[in-house]
């Protein structure tokens, strides 16, 4: 159970950049939800939020990049925890900020949708409810891969990661 080519074309067609930047990579060596990485959290949540576009049809560009871009983007404020927040609560509470300006960064662009839709993806623990589709989908997505993670069914397998960011990358296998 994982993801299929539809699903993976689209990831890197609109996140092909993300991915294969530094501050991605980095995510891969920082733990997350006690098992995985937050990189194995964030391509479970990109997947599982493509997987909600497709089968309810939602399938223009603008929509996809946005949702790729925020699922991608969307706990990289997480990076560094330990130095930056003073525990668990603050960093429940103040990440999607970090990962915003991490967003802009990456992007160099202000995208209003993208923007709310990572500022918002902690409810109802932060109490403001994303205004556009992409952040719902982003929510939704991101509680699905949050307790598939904590059941052992990852969204996404280890052999598909690994294919993916070679895709990326530039490295055939
Ligand atoms: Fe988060
Ligand atoms: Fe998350």
């Amino acid at each position: 159970m994982g993801m299929n080519k539809d699903v993976r074309d689209i990831i890197i067609k609109y996140g092909k950049d993300i991915l294969a930047s530094e501050a991605f990579r980095d995510t891969f060596s920082q733990t997350h939800h006690y098992s995985s990485t937050v990189g194995d959290h964030t391509l479970g949540v990109t997947v599982e939020a493509v997987k909600i576009c497709l089968r309810h049809c939602i399938t223009d560009d603008e929509t996809l990049c946005n949702v790729v871009s925020a699922s991608l983007c969307h706990d990289l404020g997480i990076m560094g925890r330990d130095e930056k927040f003073r525990n668990n609560v603050q960093c429940l509470m103040r990440h999607p900020a970090d990962s915003v300006e991490a967003y802009k960064k990456l992007r160099g662009e202000d995208n209003v949708r993208v923007l709310d839709s990572i500022r918002n993806h902690m409810f109802p623990l932060r109490l403001r409810l994303p205004k556009y589709k992409e952040g719902w989908i982003l929510m939704i997505a991101d509680k699905l891969a949050s307790a598939r993670e904590k059941t052992d069914h990852p969204s996404i397998t280890e052999a598909e990661r690994d294919e993916l960011l070679a895709a990326v990358n530039g490295i055939s296998c």
